[in-house]
Formats: C-alpha cells, sequence, structure tokens
C-alpha cells in the first residue's frame, strides 16, 4: 500500500515539474524575438499554474501517509530537515501565485518579480529531489 503511495508521491513530481520547468522555458522564451501570441502563452502559464497547485497538493498528502506510515513523526535527518524548508517555500510561491494571478490578469499582467519566483520555485524543487535522495539513500 506504501509503495502506491510513493509512486504517487513521484507522480506527482513528475507534473510538479512539468509546471515549474515550463514557466522557466516561457521565461526564456520571451524577449524581443518573441512571437506574439499572448493568449496561447497565457493558457499555458494557467495550465502550469493549476497543474503545479494539484502536485504540491498531492505531495504533501502522500508525504506525510509516508513519513508517518514509516518513520512516525518526524524523519530524523538534517537533510530531510532541509528538504521540507525548501517544500515549504516552494508551497508558498505556488500559494501567491494562485491567489494573485486572477488579479494581475486585470490590471495588465503579473509584476516583474515573479519570474524571479519562478526561478526560486525551480530551485527549490530540484533542492528538494536533491535533499529527498540524501534523506532516504
Ligand atoms: C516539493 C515537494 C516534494 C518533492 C519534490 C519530494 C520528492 C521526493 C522524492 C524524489 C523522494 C524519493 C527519495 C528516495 O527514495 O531516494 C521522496 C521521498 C519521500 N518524501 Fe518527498 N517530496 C516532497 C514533499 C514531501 C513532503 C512535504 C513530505 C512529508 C512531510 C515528504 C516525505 C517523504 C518521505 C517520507 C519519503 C520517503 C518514502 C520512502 O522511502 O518510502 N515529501 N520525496
Amino acid at each position: 500500500m506504501l509503495a502506491l503511495v510513493k509512486a504517487l508521491h513521484l507522480l506527482a513530481l513528475v507534473f510538479g515539474s512539468a509546471a515549474s520547468l515550463g514557466n522557466i522555458y516561457l521565461a526564456l522564451a520571451a524577449g524581443p524575438h518573441d512571437l506574439p501570441a499572448p493568449g496561447f502563452t497565457n493558457a499555458l502559464r494557467k495550465l502550469y499554474r493549476f497543474t503545479a497547485l494539484f502536485a504540491i497538493l498531492v505531495l504533501w498528502a502522500t508525504g506525510l501517509v509516508l513519513m508517518f506510515g514509516e518513520y512516525g513523526w518526524w524523519v530524523p535527518s538534517r537533510a530531510f530537515d532541509i528538504k521540507i524548508a525548501f517544500a515549504i517555500l516552494l508551497t508558498a510561491i505556488i500559494f501567491w501565485l494562485n491567489l494573485r494571478a486572477t488579479t494581475w490578469a486585470r490590471t495588465g499582467g503579473p509584476p516583474p518579480y515573479v519570474k524571479y519566483l519562478h526561478w526560486t520555485g525551480t530551485f527549490s524543487l530540484l533542492m528538494v529531489v536533491t535533499l529527498a535522495v540524501f534523506a532516504f539513500n
């Protein structure tokens, strides 16, 4: 049973990383050479935003089940402590982007700092995965 939960944990990671890297690729593709396709780009942004939200909720749900099911109240590992710190940062970024997106859509697009949030979120995701391997190997 816990193997199935772990499979869900890793599948959510697959979806989350698609959303995270998708936003980075959009940021890299933007610029003076970019083709004007705002409707298409906004549709992609929305898909990435919802995918990231869905993925992080599944990651927390399955992660907590795995932790309680296999280790008790906490995993005694420094790598796990830092993994959860980065997971919290990533969750805060995803919640903030989902919370503010509709307002930004009405008021002329996301503020410039949003691209730094995407980079920070992707960096956090890479750290979480690396630290998970250190914590559980
Ligand atoms: C961005 C969020 C997260 C990502 C990307 C992530 C990623 C991963 C990965 C890649 C593994 C496999 C590591 C290995 O077996 O070598 C793993 C395992 C695990 N994760 Fe997460 N995780 C996330 C959030 C969480 C949270 C919030 C918790 C708990 C509060 C959690 C608890 C666990 C546990 C207990 C395992 C070990 C499962 C086992 O060995 O059977 N994870 N995670």
